[in-house]
């Protein structure tokens, strides 16, 4: 069984999670106007692997005998400005995200819960990857500066990403 106060936080992680996938889909379709269909498909990608996350927190709380409640989704932007600046907003965002599941973290460790200790690490370890996959395309970007072609190339790159769902969905 779960306790309140963990199944109170990990809803509003649900939360967060998608609004993660809501963030990228805005900005999957801004790059699909701006014509940077590889950019589009990696935030579409991106978007699958949130809506994964908040699903893997929706079954773990109600396996432990918790209650899923969901609340509204925010309104994420629409207009994005240019790539650079949306995956510096992404970088900051999967920051506030890992700073989020340690603070779940905290709490399973508080309670002494080892149950959801154990499910939290496999976030707290997604995080090291979901920091590092975005923190690397801002350092490209800003190489890349205004180089058309090379944003081209980039973007043929991106458009190769594919949504493999993790074998491990509880
Ligand atoms: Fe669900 Fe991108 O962290």
């Amino acid at each position: 069984m779960i306790s309140k106060s963990l199944n109170k936080a990990i809803n509003e992680q649900i939360n967060k999670e998608l609004f993660s996938e809501y963030l990228y889909l805005a900005m999957s379709a801004w790059f699909a106007k701006e014509n940077l269909d590889g950019f589009a498909n990696w935030m579409l990608v991106q978007a699958q692997e949130e809506r994964f996350h908040a699903m893997k927190f929706f079954n773990y709380v109600l396996e432990r005998g918790g209650e899923v409640e969901l609340a509204a989704i925010a309104k994420p932007d629409k207009s994005f400005k240019a790539p650079l600046n949306a995956f510096k907003m992404a970088y900051e965002h999967e920051q506030f995200i890992t700073k989020s599941i340690n603070g779940l973290m905290d709490l399973a460790t508080k309670e002494k819960d080892y149950a959801a200790k154990s499910f939290l690490q496999w976030y707290i370890d997604e995080q090291v990857e979901e920091e590092a996959t975005a923190d690397k395309i801002v350092s490209q970007l800003k190489m890349i500066g205004d180089n058309m072609h090379a944003i081209f190339m980039l973007d043929r790159e991106l458009g190769q990403r594919t949504y493999t769902p993790p074998t491990t969905a509880e």
